[in-house]
């Protein structure tokens, strides 16, 4: 087995490429269980790098529990590193626009936002992580520094400052976009409904991927809108050629998509066929909003591009925010109009005028002198590592038949059971033992689909809790199961 030189790709440490580079290999079968990996040597002649880089990247996989060391003999490829339960299919969502029931939304979405709750439910980073003590320090000095300026009304796209620093952000997805071409939003949330309400008119029909994430279609119902929900793997996203027919018909008014690591899927369209994409939407003259706030979280480098760096026409109305990486409840987010920039601003200063200073001039510094990449690159590795733990529970713990997706990036899985298991069951079951989940349902536009799915948050700190959790969820899993079976 031969392997490229490395090139360093910027934002990571040249052990961790390497470990990623012989992990891909690992999960996509060229290297079994039981195969040898390469001698340190071997690898480090091969791929141009140090002995103690190929050692720090073998005791990396080591942690990962993929490979092991035999005493005089070298690492292999553990026995359990590929027995992972089964990836879901694509997805086959009914074919027709809907209205969009969320009335099972609702009533879960308190349970998803109590952290006295052993909280797999919600996609909410693990504060643990999230570099708060430096954010609280950055924030009592711009209170200090700038007194006045706090309680003033900001500028109507946001505050300069942070606009540049997202601007230069922006290049890492591929996109070079002047400051004032962006707004400065209330987290991603704002983003999007701006984006949507500035290019609906209630009764339109909007092209979403299948599950997709429930404050979307929170949105979509606000707006009156009709939801056509097309099928969605969970590896590449969003069916081009289900979107190509439904762009045929006429009906679309626009598409809203999460580009990079989507949620509760976990997808990631790769560059071919993000230009596939924007083909299709300039040949049917369609806008496209795309939610890029998982996109700094991937797993191995680099970072995948944003649609919007092949957006020839400038149709694509990018939305981001700091809430997965940085700080949920500062509510720091943007948005970039592209040819809508005029009608998104009008919206934003109808809506709420401005954005609070504070919260923009504390990321915006942070973006300038905190660290931000250093921060990303631990955060980045703390998901990885919890995403491969929460697999291994998923395999240790729950029934056989278990499906469950296998994301490069982000911080959600996605589990299918058999038809006939009902996750809002188990989601009732897991209350009892201060555990919440969230039910598939939630993520379907109609209301009537995935309730024999469910998504979990990876982005928690893995503990005894968290095993015992799982081991919890595993066991009214399987006791589900044996019940239908027994046809109780
Ligand atoms: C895909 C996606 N978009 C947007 C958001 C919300 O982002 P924000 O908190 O910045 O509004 C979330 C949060 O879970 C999300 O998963």
């Amino acid at each position: 087995m031969a392997l490229l030189p490395i090139t360093l790709a910027p934002n990571q440490v040249l052990y961790e490429q390497v470990a990623e580079r012989l992990q891909r290999l690992i999960l996509d079968g060229t290297l079994k269980p039981g195969d040898r990996l390469p001698s340190v040597r071997k690898l480090r002649s091969q791929l141009s790098v140090s002995t103690s880089t190929v050692m720090e990247a073998y005791r990396l996989l080591e942690d990962r529990g993929l490979i092991s060391a035999r005493p005089q003999s070298g690492y292999y490829v553990k026995a359990t590193a590929l027995s992972l339960p089964q990836e879901p299919a694509a997805t086959a969502p009914p074919r027709q626009a809907c209205d969009i029931d969320i009335s099972l939304a609702f009533q879960v979405i308190s349970a998803m936002r109590d952290r006295t709750l052993v909280q797999l439910g919600a996609a909410l980073p693990a504060l643990e992580l999230l570099p708060l003590a430096q954010l609280n320090r950055l924030m009592g000095k711009i209170m200090r520094e700038h007194s006045t300026v706090a309680h003033s009304y900001g500028m109507p796209l946001g505050c300069p400052e942070l606009r540049t620093e997202f601007a230069k952000r922006m290049l890492d997805a591929g996109c070079s976009v002047p400051p004032d071409q962006m707004v400065i939003t209330n987290g991603a949330t704002e983003a999007i409904y701006l984006c949507l309400k500035a290019l609906t008119q209630p009764g339109d029909t909007v092209v979403i991927e299948s599950p997709t994430y429930f404050a979307v279609l929170e949105a979509l119902k606000s707006l009156g809108l009709k939801a056509l929900t097309l099928p969605t793997h969970p590896r590449d996203g969003i069916s081009l050629s289900h979107l190509a027919e439904a762009l045929q018909t006429g009906e679309v008014k626009l598409c809203f998509l999460v580009s990079n690591f989507s949620n509760p899927l976990g997808s990631c369209m790769d560059d071919t066929q993000k230009k596939r994409l924007v083909a299709l939407l300039n040949q049917y003259d369609i806008p496209l909003i795309e939610d890029d706030v998982y996109g700094d979280l991937y797993f191995a480098g680099p970072r995948p591009k944003a649609i919007k760096a092949f957006d020839t026409e400038n149709r694509v109305l990018y939305c981001a925010s700091v809430s997965k990486t940085l700080s949920p409840g500062l509510r720091v987010g943007w948005c970039i109009g592209g040819r809508y920039h005029a009608e998104v601003s009008r919206m934003k200063s109808i809506l709420n005028g401005s954005n609070a200073m504070v919260p923009q001039l504390t990321v915006a510094a942070f973006l300038a002198n905190g660290g931000y990449d250093r921060h990303l690159r631990q955060l980045r590795r703390a998901y990885q590592d919890q995403t491969a733990q929460m697999l291994q529970a998923i395999y240790d713990y729950f029934p056989a038949e278990t499906c469950v997706t296998r994301p490069t990036g982000g911080h959600v899985l996605w589990l299918e059971l058999p038809q006939g298991f009902d996750a809002l069951r188990l989601y009732h079951k897991a209350l009892e033992h201060y555990i919440a989940i969230a039910p598939g349902v939630m993520f379907s536009a109609s209301g009537q689909c995935y309730s024999n799915c469910f998504r979990l948050n990876t982005a928690v700190v893995c503990s005894e809790k968290v095993d015992q959790a799982m081991q919890i969820l595993g066991h009214l899993s399987k006791k589900q199961l044996a019940e239908n079976l027994l046809g109780r």
